[in-house]
């Protein structure tokens, strides 16, 4: 057997929405299968499109050195579900090739293909004896839908919402935290010197881990998350109490996913059609709205929106991602494949993708961090 033949062929693939530390942990899987075990590494563009399109080329310890540190992904990413049928991202290929006659061969080249098949068909012509996959919820559930048509696959958690079941923490959300708490850092001083309600919303559609744990270190007075809907009554009773001690200002941690008890009765879609009846552009515009409506405190809204995906790893995320990187070869080497690495307790375990895959980790209402953070006097707008 020729010396290529012998030696094994991994992919490595970014999916979803990006998040610092995604390069530290492609440098770990890189480096160990490359100078530990002489593996050949193949880099996939762009998520699974770059399988399905058989975009992808051959990284070198070249490649991989030097982007701990960088934020992003060197791979590029995208939100391609392979198992979603076509239909819901047409129109999104129609606006892309609006002005030229491309669309005719943008859908030629979709709506007749079978995205999965052309997936295993190019995990094969790369030669690839697996896949590792970086990515979010959506990402892991297509991986364990790949390795039940055979594929070998390892999933590694990413994002900055930490909201995947079966690990205690993502990569990703850490530097997330770090950067929201900043910026919480930041509004303290201006709203102490024009005496507002200043509302900061976070990240984290389907749950509050980053609101709730950027809200804590930011010593943000009211904390919403989706896991809690919120009476507006209670909050602004919270608002008054304070200025009522003197403490004119009020820092207010709002998750994008956060809604009142009366929103948390709607579906997604009637929620999206009521604030955009009512004008509100997201979460956060709402809640400013209508306390500054009920008791007539000056507020203002900040939106972190993407500088909470944007930039460097903490140091943390940095430690993670290179321990996940690593731990993942590890897996492939043992034998291990269909399983996600995940953190436990501080320990590097892992999860059969088929226990974890697509499953969302959401902040529990008796979360000791909540119960902290109601010892030192925090809104959380329920009871
Ligand atoms: O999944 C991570 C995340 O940043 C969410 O917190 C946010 O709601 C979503 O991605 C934004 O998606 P997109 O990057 O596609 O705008």
């Amino acid at each position: 057997m020729n010396d290529r033949r012998a030696r094994q062929t991994i992919g490595i693939l970014t999916s979803g929405g990006d998040c610092p530390g995604l390069n530290a942990a492609i440098r770990g899987v890189a480096k160990t299968a490359l100078e530990r075990y002489g593996m050949e590494v193949i880099g996939i563009t762009n998520g699974y499109r770059g399988l399905i399109e058989g975009t992808a080329r051959r990284l070198t310890s070249d490649d991989v050195t030097g982007i701990l540190t960088r934020g992003g992904t060197i791979l590029g990413t995208s939100r391609e579900k392979p198992f979603v049928d076509d239909v819901h991202q047409m129109p999104l290929l129609a606006e892309n090739f609006a002005d030229t006659d491309d669309l005719g061969s943008a859908r030629d080249s979709i709506v007749g293909r079978n995205k999965p098949q052309a997936i295993i068909d190019n995990y094969h012509n790369l030669g690839l004896d697996c896949l590792f996959i970086l990515g979010g919820n959506g990402t892991q559930k297509t991986a364990h839908l790949l390795a039940e048509r055979g594929l070998n696959v390892i999933g590694l958690p990413k994002t900055i919402d930490n909201d995947i079941y079966g690990t205690d923490v993502t990569f990703g959300f850490h530097s997330a935290v770090d950067i929201a708490t900043e910026g919480i850092d930041r509004l303290h001083s201006t709203a102490h010197s024009h005496n507002r309600v200043m509302v900061i919303e976070v990240m984290g559609h389907r749950a509050g881990w980053l609101a709730l744990y950027s809200g804590v270190a930011g010593g943000g007075d009211v904390i919403l998350i989706p896991e809690l809907p919120y009476r507006l009554d209670r909050i602004v009773a919270h608002l008054k109490r304070r200025a009522g001690q003197g403490k004119r200002f009020s820092i207010v941690v709002v998750a994008e996913g956060a809604v009142s008890e009366n929103e948390a009765e709607l579906s997604e879609e009637e929620l999206r059609v009521r604030r955009a009846a009512s004008g509100i552009m997201s979460t956060g515009y709402g809640v400013a709205r209508r306390i500054e409506e009920s008791c007539g405190m000056e507020t203002r809204v900040t939106v972190l929106g993407y500088l909470q995906r944007g930039g460097t790893p903490c140091a943390y995320d940095r430690i993670l991602s290179t321990q996940f990187g690593t731990a993942a070869v590890e897996l492939f080497r043992s034998g291990h494949s269909g399983h996600m690495v995940a953190l436990e307790e501080g320990h590097i375990v892992s999860r059969p993708l088929s226990e974890v895959a697509g499953r969302l980790k959401y902040v529990s209402p008796n979360h000791p961090l909540i119960s902290s953070a109601k010892s030192v006097d925090t809104c959380f707008g329920d009871a």
